[in-house]
């Protein structure tokens, strides 16, 4: 038979539904549907009956160091499946697609798998959700069920927003007041209310055995968790902690309103610096991410201005003006950490009194930070608020949605994101990824989490493992069927672009 007879050769956009046909007892998978959308998908003749329940006994896996870092091959054959890739974690992205072709109805005991080959890999190397556990707090099992969410989408980055001025997350060693004092705050500002704060003491922290616990159980699924300590900004926990470490010296406490706030770590005291490396020492020690995200955002500088310990530090170091002094505080930071073997990523802030060749943008004021640092030679992750901030409302009908921090980013805006927009050829080079980012002041529940990642963060994921060929209307068909996995592992999911198709 020839070639062309037994084979069809199905570019993703022209994919269409998964359908589970009921066929007696045994349910028929007639199409090949994942998301996000594989690079290559190959249709042949034939089917193949298994138990979802014991599929990975059928799987024959092979290594071909040829293939890309995180790429595979799946073969769905009348003999059996293969996986071939380079790596575990090619494997592991195969058993996702492998996953998603079977039914979410875990009572299903035989299904019809059609013979196909799927042969795939990422656009980007860094893809990426974020969490604040800073504003409000979530459990070790919630962060599990969060890394559960980014796995099946073949995310590979969760970026620990630990640190905060309304709370600190994280057992550090060396200074146990941050989690005994910075880890609760006595109030919180109710909605968006600046003049009423509750009486609640709320907060809570991981401890480092914790921390491990997480850490694994993200590696488990091939994915890095990136730490996030603020530095110099966003302090006043720590602050309350050790008020020695503030330019006033005094007078702070863990912060009830949301907002950016004037009282930032003192850079003109050497035990800042010792407090910010032994934080960072056991931080390097709790993650082996090559990265280490040292925030950077909304530094106010107006006490700088006035205290006469960061005036001196300035006149010392040559810094013309405060933004210099936040240069200064991020390169003796980063070369602290390069000393151990790690990089540094920072918010597009760091851009703004000169940064160093070596750090890395995490441009979320839209992408002009990102498109600057890359035309500079530096390397970015696309983060910006205009397509991939999850905290904004997704829909218009804002008296219908649960309240927000404000914008309008439904799904669609966030799949119509290009990382490479403004950016030549050469430069598009310096883009490492892109991440959605949970800030979470009006997000208390998990439950809510989930409603403000689910489905956004698919939109995410699609861009930053498929990006070429992508198609909203074909996302939109191939997502009815990821939603029966959202319902069948009890995930809360918004559903407007669901409502819009029925
Ligand atoms: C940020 O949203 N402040 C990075
Ligand atoms: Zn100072």
């Amino acid at each position: 038979m020839k070639a062309t007879n037994i084979v069809r050769t199905v570019l993703t956009a022209a994919l269409g539904a998964i359908i589970f046909a009921s066929c007696g007892k045994t349910v028929t998978c007639e199409k090949v549907e994942i998301v996000p959308k594989p690079q290559q998908v190959t249709m042949q003749e034939g089917t193949l009956k298994v138990n979802p329940a014991r599929v990975e006994e059928k799987i024959t896996y092979k290594t071909d160091a040829a293939l890309g870092e995180e790429a595979y091959v799946l073969e769905v054959a009348p003999k059996g499946i293969t996986i071939t890739s380079s790596t575990p974690a090619g494997a592991f992205y195969a058993m996702q697609s492998l996953k998603q072709m079977l039914p979410a109805d875990k009572s299903v005991k035989a299904v019809k798998l059609p013979c196909c080959t799927i042969n795939d890999a990422p656009a980007f190397a860094y893809r990426g959700a974020h969490l604040d556990v800073c504003r409000h707090f979530f459990s070790v099992d919630e962060v599990k069920e969060y890394l559960d969410i980014l796995a099946l989408n073949k995310m590979n980055r969760f970026h620990f927003h630990l640190t905060e001025d309304q709370g600190w997350r994280i057992e550090i060693k060396a200074y146990p007041k941050l989690t005994e004092i910075g880890a609760y705050r006595n109030g919180t500002m109710v909605e968006k209310n600046w003049n009423k704060v509750d009486s609640v003491r709320y907060g809570g922290f991981y401890t480092q055995d914790e921390i491990r616990d997480i850490v694994k159980y993200a590696a488990d699924r091939f994915i890095t968790v990136v730490p996030e300590i603020e530095i110099p900004g966003h302090a006043l926990a720590a602050l309350a902690s050790y008020p020695e470490l503030g330019c006033r010296g005094e007078g702070y406490e863990v912060c009830p309103y949301w907002g950016v706030f004037p009282e930032v770590f003192c850079p003109g005291k050497e035990e800042t610096f010792k407090f910010w490396e032994d934080v960072l020492t056991e931080v390097m020690e709790l993650f082996p991410s090559e990265y280490i995200h040292i925030g950077g955002d909304e530094c106010p500088k107006e006490e700088w201005e006035k205290c006469p310990l960061c005036q001196k530090r300035m006149k010392e170091e040559g810094c013309a003006n405060e933004f210099e002094l936040q240069s200064y505080v991020t390169r003796r930071v980063e070369a602290f950490l390069n000393a151990h073997g790690r990089q540094i990523i920072g918010w597009d802030e760091i851009l703004e009194g000169g940064v160093t060749p070596t750090a890395t943008i995490m441009s979320w004021r839209g992408t002009a930070g990102g498109i600057d640092a890359a035309k500079k030679g530096n390397k970015v992750i696309m983060t910006p608020n205009s397509y991939c901030y999850l905290d904004y409302y997704q829909s218009r009908d804002v008296d219908k949605e649960p309240l927000a921090i404000g914008g309008f980013l439904p799904v669609e805006k966030v799949y119509s994101f290009n990382p490479y927009e403004g950016l030549t050829k050469e430069q598009q080079q310096y883009i490492l990824g892109v991440q959605g980012n949970l800030w979470t002041e009006y997000i208390k529940t998990f439950d809510h989490v989930e409603y403000m990642l689910l489905p956004r963060i698919c939109a995410i994921a699609e861009t930053a493992w498929t990006l070429n060929g992508r198609d909203y209307a074909d996302f939109a068909q191939r997502m009815q069927h990821l939603r029966t996995y959202f319902d069948a592992n009890g995930w809360n999911y918004a559903k407007h672009m669901f409502e819009k198709a029925e």
